[in-house]
């Protein structure tokens, strides 16, 4: 949308206003204040050891090449940004059927898109299971070992597993709390009249 601000024409309630109405709504589902926010706002307890751990292997084997702060997502790009999945190849390829799907080639017929996959957001990724492209994969820890071997082809330990998946929990944020607009009831034919 170009323009933010709601036209107040001859047709107010117009299919683009309405885009717009839901647009600006959709700006305010914000999740903030998670563990990781408060921690890289300077409050050193709001992580756990644990948490601080795995946000550091999630840094050194290069996770953050990809998935960058602060949404942990791809790097800020016009149109997004997209990444070969699954990279090598291993056991997981097969089990999850990760090459069954062409990615962003199905939408652009482009050969360089196949198998590209827009970088996701990690906040709150531990509230959305099953991951990745086509679901298949049931729990955030096999979704981080598939990761791991699909992306960087290392194995990781059970600890660097556990390390990485309390990191990814500090990802969860504050939900905003949606008080519904109740409209006035009308006299006499309104079923509650409060
Ligand atoms: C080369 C880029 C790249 C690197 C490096 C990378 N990822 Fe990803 N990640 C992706 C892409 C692309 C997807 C989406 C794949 C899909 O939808 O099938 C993804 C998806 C995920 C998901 C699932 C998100 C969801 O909602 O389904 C998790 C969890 C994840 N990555 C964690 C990690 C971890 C942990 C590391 C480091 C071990 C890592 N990633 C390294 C590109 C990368």
């Amino acid at each position: 949308m170009s323009a933010a601000r709601i036209e107040l024409g001859k047709e107010p309630v117009s299919i683009d206003n309405a885009a717009r109405a839901v647009a600006a709504f959709e700006r305010t589902l914000i999740t903030p204040n998670s563990p990781y926010d408060r921690w890289a706002q300077g409050d050193a307890g709001a992580m756990t050891v644990q948490q601080v751990r795995g946000l550091q292997q999630f840094d050194q084997l290069g996770c953050t090449g990809c998935h960058q702060e602060p949404l942990f997502g791809g790097p800020r790009k016009p149109g997004g940004h997209f990444a070969v999945f699954p990279f090598h190849d291993g056991d997981f390829v097969d089990q999850y059927r990760l090459r069954e799907d062409s990615g962003r080639f199905a939408a652009t017929g482009r050969e360089s898109d196949r198998h590209k996959y827009k970088v996701p957001t990690l906040r709150n990724v531990a509230l959305t299971a099953p991951y990745f492209h086509n679901g298949a994969v049931p729990t955030l820890e096999q979704a981080v070992r598939v990761m791991a071997a699909a992306q960087m082809n290392v194995a990781l330990t059970d600890t660097q597993a556990a390390d990485i998946i309390a990191f990814l929990h500090a990802l969860t944020g504050e939900f905003p709390a949606i008080t519904l607009p109740r409209l006035p009831p009308t006299l006499g034919s309104s079923l509650r009249v409060d």
